[in-house]
């Protein structure tokens, strides 16, 4: 197994941030990944690195950062309404859509465009216009770093809330995900009520629905407002939308009446982070290469050349702001490494 040193991993975050792997390494299967491991001991700090699409580096990594490459697509099972595809964690997570839409497998259209690769899609349990993973999950494999055994999780075992997973959580750093198998249907449900997708769609003159005009609406309206990683270093919204009881949110209102919210359960009401965030001035705001989008504030961006450090100091400022006007604590949606 090749093991680099001092290795960059610069083009191996979406942000772009310059820093260095003590040791660094790909593998694409388990037998190397076993290997790998053999070789490095207990003793080694590791991460498992898919995209890099979620990480902000704030410092050079200690240990050995493992690169997942495992590919395949495959069929496992069907029935009447449902088939069962088992993708390789290292399978890029847009190339996995694209796969299903061309096969009229649905369930992941709206998805569509998320950086990053399939094996990190339940660590965040990823979401976007009314859809996250767990709609469409059915079971992962992954390995148990200190015992070196393979485990199988159903999407109880994950534990699955908005932008969490019990691998953000009790097992934190304990497994590294093989492999996700996906439960699609056979036949399409379309789902096109979230946001702009309806709008979009009349936009694009759309006749005849279809998984592929859904992805396409899907794939316009993030264009329109997320930063393209290849263009201006990110990782996507920073933040999580803060899920407040209420009666915050309506005391809020009283105040702000543009304030923008949506029900969470019965309860509760998920705040839009971006609304609050631009409310605090911050939306465009620039120093040095560390800022916040000018279309989209929930999203720090790296213009060039920002440290990971500036970014996050970035972070804690726009956090104590929302927090000294709006008396919300805002929780960081992207892993800090
Ligand atoms: P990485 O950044 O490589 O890793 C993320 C975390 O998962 C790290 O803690 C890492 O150690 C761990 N990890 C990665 N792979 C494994 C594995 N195989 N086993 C165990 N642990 C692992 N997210 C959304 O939910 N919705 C969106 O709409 C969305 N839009 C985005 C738009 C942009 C422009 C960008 C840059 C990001 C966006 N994201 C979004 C965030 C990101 O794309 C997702 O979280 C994605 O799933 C991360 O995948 P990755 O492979 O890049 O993970
Ligand atoms: N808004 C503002 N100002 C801004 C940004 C947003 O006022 O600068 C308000 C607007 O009212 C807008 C509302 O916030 O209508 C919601 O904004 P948007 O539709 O862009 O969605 P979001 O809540 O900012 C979330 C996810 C995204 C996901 C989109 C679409 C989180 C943390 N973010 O963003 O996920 O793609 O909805 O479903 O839940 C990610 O996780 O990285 C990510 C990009």
């Amino acid at each position: 197994m090749d093991i680099q040193l001092n290795f960059s991993l610069k083009k191996y975050n979406s942000f772009g941030i310059d820093v260095w792997a003590e040791k660094f390494a790909t593998f694409n299967a388990i037998p190397a990944l076993l290997q790998l491991l053999q070789q490095q001991g207990h003793h080694t700090p590791l991460l498992i690195l898919g995209g890099g699409s979620n990480v902000l580096f704030t410092k050079n990594v200690q240990g050995l950062v493992l690169k997942n490459n495992i590919d395949g697509i495959n069929k496992i099972n069907e029935d009447e309404q449902y088939i069962y595809i088992k993708a390789g964690a290292g399978v890029q997570w847009h190339y996995f859509v694209q796969y299903c839409i061309a096969n009229n497998w649905a369930g992941v259209e709206n998805l569509s465009l998320i950086p990053g690769c399939v094996g990190a899609s339940p660590m965040q349990n990823i979401g976007a216009y009314g859809v996250e993973i767990k709609d469409v999950f059915y079971q992962l494999d992954a390995l148990h770093i200190q015992d070196k055994t393979m485990v199988q999780f159903s999407a109880t075992d994950c534990a699955f809330g908005y932008r969490e997973s019990v691998f953000k959580q009790q097992y934190k750093n304990q497994f590294i995900i093989t492999s996700v198998t996906f439960k699609l249907l056979k036949t399409p449900k379309f789902n096109t009520t979230y946001g702009a997708i309806e709008q979009e769609l009349l936009k694009m003159n759309v006749q005849q629905l279809s998984l592929a005009a859904v992805s396409n609406a899907v794939i316009n309206i993030r264009k329109s407002k997320l930063p393209n990683p290849a263009v201006i270093g990110n990782a996507g919204s920073f933040f999580k939308n803060p899920v407040v009881p209420n009666h915050l949110f309506h005391q809020l209102q009283q105040q702000y009446a543009t304030v923008v919210g949506y029900a969470a359960g019965t309860e509760n009401t998920k705040l839009a982070a971006g609304w609050l965030i631009e409310q605090c001035g911050w939306k465009g705001y620039r120093k040095g290469d560390a800022g916040c989008h000018a279309l989209q504030a929930l999203v720090l961006v790296n213009y060039g050349n920002a440290t990971g450090e500036s970014i996050y100091q970035l972070s804690t400022e726009i956090i104590q702001s929302v927090h000294e006007k709006f008396g919300v604590q805002l929780q960081r949606e992207v892993n800090i490494i």
